[in-house]
């Protein structure tokens, strides 16, 4: 069985200093205000966010911190949850251990978020996707970014061993992509600690083109369907890094 790949708290420490908010936090706070005015409009009172695979829930509390939402962040890694939870902030969003599993199937929710390519951790997207669908309301959103597979970034992933400064003293790190196939590829992150100290942690990661995802949207429920090449809206080629999916659940 993999182990949590995000369980070292800290490694989990340093994760937002690593993953520095770029265009995706922007586009994602951007969709959020876009989805709440409309719902002002629409139905009045609050707007419900889900954001799926929050991770330390820099996101999460940036959207929790405007007035008249609920937001939820679900993570099943403890490790990742337990940080975010501690953060300041925090205590404006509601946060669940775990994965789209774990969400009241109430079709309450109007938009669901998944940042940080947290999609490509799924296995079976369909089964994700229809149980985000259930906790929309119709004619909810769903965006979410997976990187293109057209683009073969894993190709650039087995890294010879860098050094650098941390708080815990010099970390010493290094990565192996050990398997790929179809689309489904396999690598190790290796981390040592100064004292001597080595973290392995196994991950994969599902690369889908973009008939993959739009068939797993189009079989959970979703229409709409928007499939973007990057954090702006341009149009989706064989270099687009990302693909950016937007959607929504059908009307009733
Ligand atoms: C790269 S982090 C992204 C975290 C955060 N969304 C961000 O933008 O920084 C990926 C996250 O996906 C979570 N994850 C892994 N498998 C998942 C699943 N099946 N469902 C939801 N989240 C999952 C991990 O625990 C991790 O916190």
């Amino acid at each position: 069985m993999l182990t949590d790949p995000y369980g070292d708290e800290q490694l989990v420490e340093l994760y937002d200093g690593d993953n520095e908010p770029r265009d995706d936090h922007a586009y994602y706070r951007a969709l959020a205000d876009r989805v709440a005015a409309a719902t002002a409009a629409d139905r009045g009172g609050a707007t419900t966010i889900v954001d799926l695979g929050c991770g330390t829930g820099l996101l999460t509390r940036a959207l929790a911190a405007v007035p008249g939402r609920r937001v939820i962040g679900v993570d099943p890694s403890p490790t990742m949850l337990g940080f975010a939870r501690r953060q300041p902030g925090a205590d404006a969003v509601t946060w669940i251990d775990g994965d789209a599993s774990a969400l009241a199937a109430d079709g309450q929710a109007d938009l669901v978020i998944s940042s940080g390519n947290a999609m490509m951790h799924v296995e079976d997207l369909p089964a994700t996707l229809t149980r985000l669908a259930a906790a929309l309301r119709p004619g909810g959103v769903i965006s979410f970014e997976s990187r293109n597979p057209a683009v073969r970034a894993w190709e650039q992933w087995t890294t010879g061993v860098t050094e650098r400064e941390t708080p815990f003293g010099p970390l010493r790190e290094w990565m192996e992509v050990t398997a790929v196939d179809q689309g489904r590829v396999t690598f190790d992150a290796y981390n040592v600690f100064e004292d001597g100290r080595q973290e392995v942690y196994t991950s994969v990661l599902f690369f889908r083109d973009a008939e993959q995802l739009a068939g797993a949207l189009e079989a959970s429920g979703f229409g709409e369907i928007e499939l973007l090449g990057g954090w702006h809206d341009e149009p989706l080629t064989a270099e687009s890094r990302l693909i950016v999916v937007r959607a929504r659940t059908e009307p009733r």
